[in-house]
């Protein structure tokens, strides 16, 4: 089953090609890393996918045009700069965004919980570790129960401990049968990762899994693989 399907998605601002008529299959249920430099264009990407982005070209998301309404509530969206509000608890601002997105009180404890953030539900959010702000931006994502969610470099800043259990959630929320895009710029993010979407400058260097990335590259890590692509393309 497939969760996201572009052909020939474009994002052109003023002059400047942002993503350039990339082809993308993503399979429901699968941990997705999109992976690439700083201003390769997976905020663009991510952007495009949750609705928010103009784009030209096809891009269907579980089985809808992007930005149709009936996806707002199926997919969760963490975006690079995250707002919460700093002055009231944790368990204030989910019960804010669940009025917003109308999903109820029940929802909220449950979100908290899978976030493993009960001990923390009454804290101000600004007197937070940025590993258990990371968890709320989650908590606020899961809200309404999406089938999608898109993480757009959700373990920036945190330390490897941090990263690691936030890792471990995201493995959690894919065996629960969601599908889960997260970028990062660090490549080896990706080798936690099902899937490894590869870009660069726009284009798709690489959509598929992890395992046939190593295997077609003869690479142990997706850092070493991303650089054995690059120099394959411009040997073509
Ligand atoms: N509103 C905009 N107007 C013009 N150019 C833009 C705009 N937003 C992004 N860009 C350009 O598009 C390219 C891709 O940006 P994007 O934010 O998608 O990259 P990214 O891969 O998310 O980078 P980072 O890792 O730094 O977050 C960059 O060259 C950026 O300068
Ligand atoms: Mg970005």
């Amino acid at each position: 089953m497939i969760a996201i399907r572009a052909n020939g998605l474009r994002v052109q601002k003023n002059k400047h090609v942002i993503l350039n008529s990339i082809d993308l299959n993503i399979a429901k249920g699968r941990l997705v890393g999109l992976i690439g430099p700083s201003g390769s264009g997976k905020t663009t990407l991510m952007r495009s996918i949750v609705g928010v982005q103009q784009y030209d070209g096809k891009l269907q998301v579980l089985g809808q045009e992007a930005g149709s309404s009936k996806l707002r509530i199926k997919i969760g969206y963490v975006s690079q700069s995250p707002a919460l509000y700093g002055d009231i608890s944790v368990r204030e601002n989910l019960k804010y965004f669940a009025t917003v997105l109308r999903a109820n009180d029940r929802q909220v404890d449950t979100v908290i919980s899978s976030v493993e953030l009960d001990k923390f539900e009454d804290a101000i959010v600004d007197t937070l570790s940025g590993g258990q702000r990371a968890r709320v931006n989650l908590a606020v994502a899961l809200l309404g129960g999406p089938d999608l969610l898109v993480l757009d470099e959700p373990t920036v800043g945190l330390d490897p401990i941090l990263r690691n259990n936030l890792w471990k959630l995201f493995h959690k929320l894919a065996s629960d049968g969601k599908t889960l895009i997260i970028s990062s710029h660090v490549m080896d993010e990706a080798d936690r990762c099902d899937d490894v979407v590869l870009l660069r400058d726009g284009e798709i260097l690489w959509n598929d899994t992890r395992k046939k990335l190593l295997g077609h590259t003869d690479t142990e890590s997706v850092g070493d693989a991303f650089v054995a692509i690059i120099s394959e393309a411009k040997n073509v």
